[in-house]
């Protein structure tokens, strides 16, 4: 069992300083009635919110056996209602993970029911404001290594540039290790953004992080300065990928939650991702 419980950031002055770090409480409404709809107001505007000892309490004795495959059938993710469906053949992803355990497979199906459902019900508690659109929202499970990703601003390719809310949760024994940089106003505010750039925040966001020189794996940091942050196990935290440049930097078993935003349904509707090109060529005040 770690003995980490406080999350670890390692702040560059370079980078500005955009982290929210609460008091752990005891339910995520508690987390409401403190904080209120500053939740709404942090992620609309790019703000990292950490949340140590989230009140989850996953089973970690049943989690920490648990590995995805590594090699040529590794397995970086897996989508929740890949888990759940029923099992027909042996593409199945608790096949793939267990198989001949159906006892263990049956318990870890079981537990991402349930964490699931407080993922959903944590994502309702903090932003009561909310209208969630459910086809664009899930819930992914990643219980192998990932390490050295370089800094980049996430696309969402093949759809509508909505308002992603992003909720991860470290399930693993140990931190969970983020370099984290600009965010992408800072960046675009040292561009010029002629008409080459077009307005699609999806391909603004695909621009920049070539330009930024992320979005590579290798023994190379990414040369923008960046934040270093140990996320505890058991922290969960809050940030807008699209808007803020981030590369897991070493990991193993998180969860993560994506969900998509109904824009009429936001604190501050300028704020949409789609609308970024429009509001920083200033025609959105
Ligand atoms: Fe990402």
């Amino acid at each position: 069992m770690s003995l980490l419980k406080t999350t670890q950031i390692i702040k560059d002055p370079a980078v500005e300083d955009y982290f929210v770090t609460l008091r752990p409480e005891p339910s995520f409404g508690r987390y409401y009635q403190k904080h209120g709809d500053r939740f709404a107001e942090w992620f609309e505007t790019g703000k990292v919110v950490v949340m140590d000892q989230a009140p989850i309490d996953p089973d970690y004795d049943l989690l920490w056996k648990v590995v995805f495959p590594y090699g040529k059938r590794s397995l970086k993710k897996i989508k929740s209602d890949e888990i759940t469906k029923p099992i027909k053949n042996k593409k199945h992803a608790l096949i793939r993970i267990f198989g001949d355990d159906v006892e263990l497979a049956r318990r870890f199906r079981q537990e991402v029911i349930r964490i699931d459902g407080l993922l959903f019900a944590a994502a309702a508690a903090l932003f009561p404001g909310y209208r969630f659109l459910l086809e664009g929202s899930k819930i992914t499970w990643r219980l192998s290594v990932t390490h050295t990703e370089g800094l980049h601003f996430d696309v969402y390719a093949g759809i509508e540039p909505g308002h992603v809310l992003r909720i991860f949760l470290n399930i693993d024994s140990f931190p969970r290790v983020w370099c984290l940089g600009d965010r992408v106003e800072t960046v675009l505010a040292k561009r010029t953004l002629d008409k080459t750039w077009g307005n699609d925040a999806n391909a603004w966001n695909k621009r920049i992080t070539k330009e930024y020189g992320g979005d590579t794996f290798g023994v190379e940091p990414s040369p923008s300065p960046q934040h270093v942050v140990m996320f505890a196990p058991g922290s969960m935290w809050i940030v807008h990928s699209q808007y803020v440049s981030h590369g897991p930097l070493f990991g193993r078993r998180m969860v993560a939650v994506s969900m998509d935003v109904d824009p009429e349904t936001m604190q501050t509707p300028d704020l949409l991702f789609a609308n970024m090109p429009a509001r920083l060529r200033g025609a959105i005040q």
